[in-house]
């Protein structure tokens, strides 16, 4: 008789462990503070109705074969001037269709945070991030009003088509702000709202006005545009002073 125990359990290990070769995912951090209360979303805001969330089960999108083609990925990446050694959060990165390139744009001495609200479309990400051997990502579970960056230290915050989901918008920018070192920058990729040929639904859309009304208050100010993208209005803010408290006398 061919079967022993210690067989068996040898098979048992073979079987539950990964494939010889095969890359373990980059561990991601889901320390969210569990008691932390979060305000009711908001439906609307100064003016727009709030989109819906992006579901992780709609994330082959992402990483569609057209995308290239109808957004030119590769002209964002180029920019927004990536340097080696910077550390970048790709806030609302989905399954990582952007971190995986930023990640080797920065090089191993730069960092990538890679932060989304659906643990799922990050644990898409850190297989894949496994899978090309890239250890310069850091997976991090975000709430609604807190991405979980580091203060201070983030050279460019990345909001690629994520901003108009913020279902708590101005938490969100404080939280940013305090995130972006001296001359750091956050910067919104939005699909044009002022353009009836982008093919995108409106609730998916922000006009450039509507996005500095919001972002003005909140402490940032437009530094740079980029104009050349084929659907998408690419802007960089700097974050200046606090906002003034608002005058109660
Ligand atoms: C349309 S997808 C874009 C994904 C990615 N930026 C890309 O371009 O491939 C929007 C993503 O933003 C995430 N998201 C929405 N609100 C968020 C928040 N407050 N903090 C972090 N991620 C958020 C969603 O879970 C979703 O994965």
């Amino acid at each position: 008789m061919w079967f022993r125990p210690a067989a068996f359990v040898l098979v048992a290990v073979l079987l539950a462990c990964p494939a010889a070769g095969a890359a373990e995912p980059v561990p991601i951090d889901m320390e969210v503070d569990a008691d932390a209360i979060i305000p009711p979303p908001a439906t609307h805001h100064m003016g727009r109705e709030i989109a819906q969330t992006m579901h992780y089960t709609g994330a082959p999108w992402l990483v569609r074969e057209s995308r290239q083609r109808e957004e030119d990925c590769r002209l964002l990446l180029e920019a927004l001037e990536v340097k080696k050694g910077q550390r970048i959060c790709d806030l609302g990165c989905g399954n990582g269709f952007y971190t995986l390139e930023l990640a080797r744009r920065v090089g191993p001495d730069g960092l990538v945070y890679a932060v989304d609200i659906q643990p799922e479309m990050l644990r898409m990400l850190s297989r894949r991030a496994a899978e090309e051997g890239l250890d310069n990502i850091r997976p991090i579970l975000g709430t609604v009003v807190d991405p979980r960056l580091p203060k201070g230290q983030v050279d460019l915050v990345l909001c690629i088509d994520v901003y108009h989901e913020f279902s708590h918008p101005e938490l969100m920018l404080a939280r940013i702000r305090e995130s972006l070192s001296a001359e750091g920058r956050l910067v919104l990729a939005e699909f044009r709202g002022e353009d009836p040929a982008v093919p995108i639904k409106p609730l998916h859309k922000m006009t450039k006005a509507q996005v500095r009304a919001e972002l003005e208050p909140a402490g940032f100010r437009l530094a740079r545009e980029f104009d050349r993208l084929p659907w998408q209005h690419l802007l960089f803010f700097s974050a200046g002073a606090p906002p003034a408290p608002a005058d109660d006398r």
